[in-house]
Order: C-alpha cells, then structure tokens, then sequence
C-alpha cells in the first residue's frame, strides 16, 4: 500500500520549504491507478484519462514542445478535482503538497498577471515582483523519483483574458515568456485546470427529479456521457476554440454517491487514527468509532449539493476539536481507547474513555 510507504517526514513538506525527497520506486501503470482509484473516491472516470499521460512520460515518450498533459477537470464543488492532483503529487512524489498552484481568482485583474510572470525589468517593484511561475520553481515540485512537476490552475474560469492568452502558450508550446524576457520550459509538466463552468447545469441535470444515486450503472454511465456534454458545452462558451483544442483530456467530476461519501467518512477517521499516532507518539490513543457515529458525521457534513466539502469541518467540530479538548485536560491517558457514538438524542456525538 502506497500510503503506508510514505514516512513521516515527508508529509510536511511544502513547495516553499521542500524537504529532501528520498527517491522512491514509483508504481506501474496499475499500481497508479489503483493508488488514485483507492484515495479519489468514486471518479474512476476521471482519473482512468491521466494515468497514460504518466507513463508516457515515464517511457520518455510524451510529445516534444507541448506540456506531458493538459487536463481539464470540470464538475461540482467537493468531488475530488483538487484532490486527485493532490494524491498523483503524493503518489510521485511523496507529498500531496509537492505540486504548483496558481489561484486564478488571484488574477482576475489585468495588472496582477505581472505577479506570476514578474515585472519587466525597469518597472517599479521589478526586484520585489519574483514571477510565480518560474523553472526554478517548477524544479522544485518535481522529484529525483519523477521528473514531472504538477501544476494546478485553479478556477480558470475566473482568469483575467491576458492570463488566458498566456496559458494558450504554455498549452500549444509549452513556453511562458516572463517579464524579464526569459522563457520557462513546461515539457515536463502535468497542467491540470479547475474548473466550476457547467456545475450549475450539471446539479440541475441530476438532482430536480432523481437523485444521482438512485440511477442503476448503465443509467449512470449514459449520464456522464451526459455530464461531459454539458460541461464541455459551458467551457466552449466561456473560451476560444483554440484554447479548448490543446486540452488533452476533460475529466466531468460527477457528483458523491452515498456510497462514496461514506466511504470518504472512512477515509476520514482513518486518517484521523493516523494523524493522532503521528502527533502524540507515546501519548497516542485509539478510537472506535461506531457505524452510528459514522452515520451521523455523514449526514452533517455532505450532501449532494456540496459533494464531500462540509465534512472536513464536520470532523473538526464534532471529533477532532472535543477530542482535542478532552487530551489537553489531561481525560485521555496513553495508550486507552475512545469510544465515539452517537449521543442519545442525535444532536451530537458522545466520547468515552475506556482503558484497554
Ligand atoms: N472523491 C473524493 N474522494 C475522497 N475525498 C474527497 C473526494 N471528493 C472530495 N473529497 C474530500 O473533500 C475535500 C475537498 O475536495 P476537493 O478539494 O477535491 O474539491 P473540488 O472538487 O476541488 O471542489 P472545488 O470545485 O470547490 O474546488 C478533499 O480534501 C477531500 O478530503
Ligand atoms: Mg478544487
């Protein structure tokens, strides 16, 4: 299991402070996937269309003078997009965080494009204006293990209509020409754009008169094809053709099943489990939560509407932070097992300690 590869140091590297990755076998083509399929929940769709640009570029064989891949990852709020380049960085690199991101709503203004390819030389705040996006910093998120740097634009939609022309050239060249005259070099990257256009369409397309859930698989698989066409048909409207044309692959992000909420439910206190052993080392504790407890953390924290956003807080609110409450007065003594229910009259969750 590739999770359990990782060791702790790695897991608090950022891009700012990157810690040294120790070069690591990377996994085959089906390890990827089933790496990705194991930790996306329910978007095997969507992740299936990246592996190949992966090993294509493993093989040495990716195209010249155009990025490895370019992606567009399109679908509603807290389904996954963020988080399956997140899971490819850890899996390639060992960190979810090895990976660039440019917030696009941080450009909407044709004067901010000069924060991410930096001043013309001569211009006030030149020295102070480092561009974002440089091949130092693309060198830094890729790895001895993989060469391939991610980089993630987030929320295309939002760009300014000069950041678009920009990423038009990293797509068809992959050349971004910065302030200062120099070109950076986007061939061995992985660009993934994000994006919420035909979100709204997509929800309408599936909530009014049946829930997505309630569809049998064939239904399911004739509505992506749908869900593709409506997504694709909000990005044609939104930018050129020219633009659409070099993106390798559309992923549409369908909305979380319950099947798949719960299962990220899991996921969830898992890793929480995991986090409390790495944190408190020989303070660390147990916890068993119950399917009740599950069940009542699932039904706070998601909804169809917001796919799987809510519940990270729900967690914190409810689990973490009365956990956390509990350790710092001293309640939870090492080694014991903390029983998580659900309380009596539903309104929350129940914590007792039992020694074990
Ligand atoms: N398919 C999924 N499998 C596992 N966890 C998920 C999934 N979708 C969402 N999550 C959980 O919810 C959090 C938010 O998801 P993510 O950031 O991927 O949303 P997004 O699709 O990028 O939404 P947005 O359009 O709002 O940016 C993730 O960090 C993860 O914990
Ligand atoms: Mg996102």
């Amino acid at each position: 299991m590739l999770a359990g590869e990782r060791t702790s140091w790695l897991r608090n590297s950022t891009v700012s402070n990157v810690v040294p990755i120790r070069p690591r076998a990377l996994p085959s083509g089906a390890g990827l996937l089933r790496a990705l399929e194991s930790r996306v929940v329910g978007q095997a769709h969507a992740i299936t269309r990246v592996v190949p640009y992966v090993q294509m570029f493993r093989a040495g064989l990716s195209p010249e003078s155009r990025p490895a891949g370019v992606f567009l990852l399109l679908g509603p709020t807290g389904t996954g997009k963020t988080r399956t380049v997140e899971v490819l960085a850890d899996v390639l690199h060992g960190s979810e965080k090895h990976l660039l991101r440019v917030d696009c709503g941080e450009f909407q203004m044709e004067h901010e494009v000069a924060k991410l390819i930096g001043a013309p030389p001569g211009y006030l705040g030149h020295r102070e204006t480092p561009p974002m996006l440089s091949q130092q910093k693309l060198a830094s998120v890729s790895s001895e293990s993989c060469g391939l740097a991610l980089v993630l634009f987030d929320e295309i939609e939002k760009a300014a209509p000069s950041m678009t022309r920009l990423l038009l050239a990293v797509l068809d060249k992959a050349v971004l020409r910065l302030g200062d005259n120099t070109q950076v070099n986007f061939e061995r990257t992985l660009i993934f754009m994000t994006s919420n256009l035909g979100a709204r369409e997509i929800g309408k397309e599936i909530t009014p008169d049946f829930g997505f859930e309630a569809l049998t698989s064939r239904a399911r698989s004739g509505m992506q094809a749908k869900l593709d066409q409506v997504g694709m048909g909000a990005v044609r409207r939104r930018f050129p053709p020219e633009f659409v044309n070099r993106i390798d692959a559309v992923m549409t992000y369908q909305p979380l099943d319950e099947k798949a909420l719960s299962e990220i439910v899991d996921q969830q206190i898992e890793a929480l489990g995991k986090h409390i052993e790495a944190r408190l080392g020989e303070k660390a504790f147990e916890l068993d939560v119950t399917d009740a407890a599950r069940r009542f953390l699932l039904d706070k924290g998601t909804s169809t509407e917001w796919g799987a956003r809510e519940l990270k807080r729900t967690m914190l609110r409810e689990l973490t932070q009365p956990l956390a409450a509990m350790v710092a007065d001293g309640e939870i003594e090492p080694e014991s097992l903390v029983r998580v229910d659900r309380a009596a009259d539903g309104t929350g969750l129940t914590l007792a300690v039992t020694e074990t």
